[in-house]
């Protein structure tokens, strides 16, 4: 963006000729991120194991693909090249929203499962920005990396989640890494830093009636997010319309922390 860009400010969260990558994007908040971009105008790599919800994705969010992958296991520079072959082009902005829980207490908690959550929630994310900035650096090309967060990013929220809060704050410090070494040549990274979202993640979480009110008595909006409203939040960061934002997470937690 610069003084002679005379688009309207609606017209800077378009996405139209962009092309994004969105991890997760087979259910909850990854693929309400997906359709958000691709409302936008956006081409769409989703992104996620199960292929049957990565069809019906792809029936739901326009101009988008499905690219089944164990962001896991993957090898970065083959699933992008597999993207960017579904897109027809280089990749401009990834969306990191792939993620699951692992909940026991510090005593008991299994270190398969810390590795696999900090794999899947930080090492992941860093292989695949790594990778597409790489790519963007070398092309001179401007990029958008959008990361998700937590509330673990600011606050021990609950207990019987410590790989989960380790990984989501390393996330916040990797999006301030990536920013600080590569905004300066056009590639922003910022996160979505999200309360409580009704997704499968959640779900068992909420179907304990006493842990869901406990929960909720302390949300001074007194509800759970839909997936659309981190969505929203994430194509702004994703667009022109946060050009000149990067380095931060944003809170999206119906008041949450600052109660
Ligand atoms: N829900 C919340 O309240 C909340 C709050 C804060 C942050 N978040 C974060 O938001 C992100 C999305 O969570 P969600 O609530 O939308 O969960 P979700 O509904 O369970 O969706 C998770 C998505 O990630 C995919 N996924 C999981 N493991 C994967 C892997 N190894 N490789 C590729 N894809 C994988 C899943 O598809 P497959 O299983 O088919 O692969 C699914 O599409 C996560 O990073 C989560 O930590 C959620």
């Amino acid at each position: 963006m610069n003084d002679k860009d005379n688009r309207s400010v609606l017209d800077l969260f378009r996405l139209d000729g962009r092309r994004v990558v969105v991890t997760g994007g087979g259910r909850g908040i990854g693929r309400a991120m997906a359709q958000a971009m691709g409302e936008a105008g956006a081409d769409v790599a989703l992104v996620s194991r199960t292929r049957e919800q990565l069809d019906a994705a792809v029936g739901s969010v326009p101009n988008s693909v499905a690219v089944p992958a164990d962001v896991m296991t993957v090898d970065p520079v083959s699933l992008l090249d597999d993207c960017q072959d579904a897109l027809g082009g280089a990749v401009d902005v990834v969306v990191h929203a792939a993620g699951f829980q692992h909940r026991q207490p510090i005593v008991d908690f299994p270190p398969e499962q810390w590795d696999r959550i900090l794999s899947v929630h930080l090492t992941a994310p860093f292989r695949i920005s790594q990778e597409l900035g790489r790519r963007q650096l070398a092309d001179g090309r401007p990029g958008s990396h959008v990361f998700i967060g937590s509330l673990n990013n600011f606050q021990s929220v609950v207990p019987d989640i410590p790989a989960y809060a380790a990984a989501k704050s390393g996330v916040g410090a990797l999006v301030r890494a990536i920013s600080k070494e590569w905004s300066g040549r056009g590639i922003r990274a910022n996160g979505v830093a999200p309360g409580w979202v009704r997704t499968e993640l959640t779900e068992s979480l909420f179907s304990d009636r006493e842990k869901a009110d406990g929960i909720l008595s302390r949300i001074p909006m007194g509800r759970l997010a839909e997936p659309a409203e981190m969505a929203s939040v994430a194509l702004f960061l994703a667009s022109d319309a946060s050009s000149y934002i990067t380095g931060q997470m944003i809170v999206v937690d119906g008041g949450w922390t600052t109660s």
